[in-house]
C-alpha cells in the first residue's frame, strides 16, 4: 500500500514537473516569437532608415544598429534628432518602461511630456496593435546596449552643429491655409 502511494505521489511530481518545464518551455517559446516578429515589423517599418546611424546616407553602421543619428532633420520650429532605441539606460531607451515605449511609438509622447515631431511617423504607427507594439518594444529589449547620445533638439534660430537634412520650403500645394510654410 505504501508502496503503491510512493509511486502514486511519484508519477504525479513526473507530471507536474513536465507540466512546469512545458509552461517554461512554452513562454521562453512565446518570448522569442514576440522578438523575431518585433525585428520583421521594425525592418518593415523602417525604424533602421532614420535611427540606425548612416542610413539616410547610403552607408549604414548595422554594428550599432538603431542607436541614433547625428543627422538633423529640420522642421519649420527647430531641427530634431532620430534617438538612441538600443537599452542603454543613459542613452537609449533602458530607463524606460514597455508602457513609455508603446505610448510613444503610437502617439508621439515623451514620458516628459514633449510631443514627438511627425517626422517620426507616430500617426502612422498609431494604428498598431497591442500585440505588435509589445513585439517592438520585446525586439529593441534584445538588441545590444550602445552609448550614444544624440544631439538634443534645436529650436529655431539656432546654430546647428553637424549634418541637417533640409528640405525645401513646400510648394504652395502643401502649405496648410493660415502658415507661412515655415523656413
Ligand atoms: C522617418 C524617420 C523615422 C522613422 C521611420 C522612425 N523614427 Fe522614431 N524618431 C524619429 C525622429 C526624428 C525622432 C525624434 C523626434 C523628436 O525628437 O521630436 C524619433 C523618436 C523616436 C522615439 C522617442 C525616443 C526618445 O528618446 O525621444 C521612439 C521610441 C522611436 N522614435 C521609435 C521608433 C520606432 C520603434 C520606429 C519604427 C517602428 C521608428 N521610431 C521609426 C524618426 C523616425
Amino acid at each position: 500500500m505504501s508502496t503503491f502511494r510512493i509511486t502514486l505521489s511519484a508519477g504525479v511530481a513526473v507530471t507536474l514537473l513536465a507540466a512546469g518545464a512545458t509552461f517554461a518551455a512554452k513562454s521562453q517559446n512565446a518570448k522569442s516569437g514576440a522578438i523575431e516578429r518585433g525585428k520583421y515589423l521594425t525592418t518593415l517599418m523602417g525604424c533602421g532608415d532614420c535611427h540606425t546611424p548612416g542610413t539616410l546616407c547610403g552607408v549604414p553602421d548595422f554594428k550599432r544598429q538603431l542607436s541614433g543619428s547625428e543627422m538633423g532633420w529640420q522642421m519649420p520650429n527647430g531641427v530634431v534628432y532620430a534617438a538612441n532605441l538600443t537599452p542603454d539606460p543613459e542613452t537609449g531607451l533602458g530607463k524606460w518602461s514597455d508602457a513609455q515605449i508603446v505610448q510613444a511609438i503610437r502617439t508621439g509622447n515623451r514620458p516628459d511630456g514633449r510631443q514627438l515631431a511627425p517626422i517620426m511617423p507616430w500617426m502612422n504607427y498609431a494604428a498598431l496593435t497591442d500585440e505588435d507594439a509589445d513585439a517592438i518594444v520585446a525586439y529593441l529589449r534584445s538588441i545590444p546596449a550602445v552609448k550614444h547620445a544624440v544631439p538634443a533638439p534645436v529650436a529655431a534660430g539656432t546654430e546647428v552643429q553637424g549634418p541637417v537634412l533640409r528640405m525645401p520650403p513646400p510648394s504652395a500645394w502643401d502649405v496648410p491655409p493660415g502658415s507661412s510654410g515655415g523656413h
